[in-house]
């Protein structure tokens, strides 16, 4: 069911409108957020795939192809696939193109109980490029995780190398002082206590049977994802690339993406005992983690908004003024620089933001910016159940309006205007 409301709001554009839906209850197929291949793997600020199943099935037409720069785990290509529609993907963070694989693929014919004996059999190790790996890992589970990872290593490409990733990933992470709720790599008593309670178990049969259960996991989540039928369209799909500078060499129909939030969300830091592991040098992570936004240097652009001018005026201290002016000319630049190749529709999710605590209307800035270079807006799309929660919060004390400025995530819809 869907609701029209139009604020009165202190915005600048008028015409701007909010449509209340339900994603989830429109994509009643995708029965949860974490159904399918959704959710293998933790990632921060994950689409709700039911919000890109909803998104392409209002503004997506039978074979358009659809761009999302700053991807993620891969969403919008995983949920593209089921509609047919072709896409492009690029993202910053490596393991990207990894995960959209694992998500995509056919299962492969892998018994995960044979899977085991010859990871238990294995003998030579692996050590990542790491001068800190002791800190995060107790010095009984090192020689273990080394043997499975040079087990891995040495695995063939296909097959159960791609099934045993991510259950690799997330036991050597169980085997870490790192507390998983936290956005970035850092212990606390709770991490500490955690490993103190495993090493009083049997922590090695425990290891195995996770990896054991974690293959099986994967190959019956592949298998629920081939049953959503998905085509095989074209695609092209770029993990460590920057965004900003990245040239786009073909024209799509819509760009859907949710960029980088402004408060310091740091991807690459969140990945790095996974990339470490991998094989990348510590090094390399480093120098990807200086290309996350808002932290680069980035060249000024003109961000065509008064709103934007407005906020800029009420942030006193230097540090935040630039932190807020290159997240703008980082994440608005490379999106203005893509959308000259974008026939119909830009999809923007954007998440909260504040800065010292004062909201910044980022879907607002948005429609002010993308209005004056060729774009009109059409609505912006409010998930009813999330925003319910914030309303409470949020809403205008005058009116006991929802504030449009101020919910938690919306998805901006503009449309080519000729
Ligand atoms: C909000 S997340 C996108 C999540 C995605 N929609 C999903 O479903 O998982 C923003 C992404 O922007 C990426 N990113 C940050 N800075 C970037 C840059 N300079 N170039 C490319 N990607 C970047 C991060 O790695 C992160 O994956």
């Amino acid at each position: 069911m869907t609701t029209t409301a139009t604020h009165k709001s202190p915005a600048r554009n008028d015409s701007a409108q909010s449509e209340f839906i339900s994603f989830r209850d429109e994509a009643s197929h995708i029965p949860s957020t974490s159904h399918a291949t959704f959710g293998l793997y933790r990632y921060p600020a994950k689409f709700v795939p039911q919000v890109v199943w909803g998104a392409l099935k209002r503004y997506a037409r039978s074979g358009d192809s659809v761009l999302d720069p700053f991807a993620g785990y891969g969403t919008v290509g995983t949920v593209a696939r089921t509609q047919a529609n072709p896409y492009e993907l690029w993202d910053l963070n490596p393991l990207m193109p990894t995960f959209h694989a694992l998500s995509i693929m056919e299962p492969p014919d892998v018994d995960p109980d044979s899977l085991v004996p010859g990871l238990m059999a294995h003998r030579d190790g692996f050590r990542p490029d790491w001068k800190n790996v002791d800190y995060w890992h107790h010095e009984a589970f090192l020689p273990m995780l080394g043997r499975a990872w040079s087990y891995y290593h040495n695995l063939p490409q296909g097959g159960a190398k791609d099934v045993l990733l991510i259950p690799l990933l997330k036991a050597t992470q169980r085997y870490s002082f790192n507390d998983e709720k936290r956005q970035k790599l850092s212990q606390s008593p709770l991490s500490r206590r955690r490993i103190e309670n495993l090493l009083d178990e049997d922590w090695e049969a425990k290891f195995y049977r996770m990896l054991r259960d974690g293959v099986a996991h994967i190959l019956k989540s592949q298998r629920q994802y081939q049953a959503m039928e998905p085509a095989n369209v074209e695609s092209h799909v770029v993990g460590g690339i920057n965004t900003l500078n990245q040239p786009l060499e073909s024209e799509h129909d819509i760009l859907l993406t949710s960029p980088p939030y402004m408060q310091a969300q740091e991807y690459i830091r969140r990945f790095k005992m996974d990339l470490l592991w991998l094989g990348w040098y510590e090094d390399e992570v480093r120098d990807l983690g200086r290309m996350e936004m808002p932290y680069q240097r980035v060249d000024e652009v003109s961000i065509h908004s008064r709103t934007y001018e407005d906020y800029l005026e009420k942030i006193e201290e230097p540090h935040l003024r630039l932190l807020y002016q290159r997240y703008f000319w980082g994440v608005f630049g490379a999106l203005t620089r893509l959308q000259e190749s974008i026939r119909r529709h830009l999809l923007l999710f954007v998440g909260p933001a504040s800065v010292r605590g004062m909201p910044i209307p980022i879907s607002q800035i948005a429609v002010e910016h993308f209005s004056e270079i060729g774009w009109r807006h059409q609505t912006t799309l409010v998930d009813s159940i999330v925003s319910r929660a914030m309303f409470f919060y949020r809403a205008n004390p005058a009116t006991g309006e929802p504030d449009p400025r101020m919910t938690a995530e919306h998805l901006v819809v503009m449309e080519r205007a000729h």
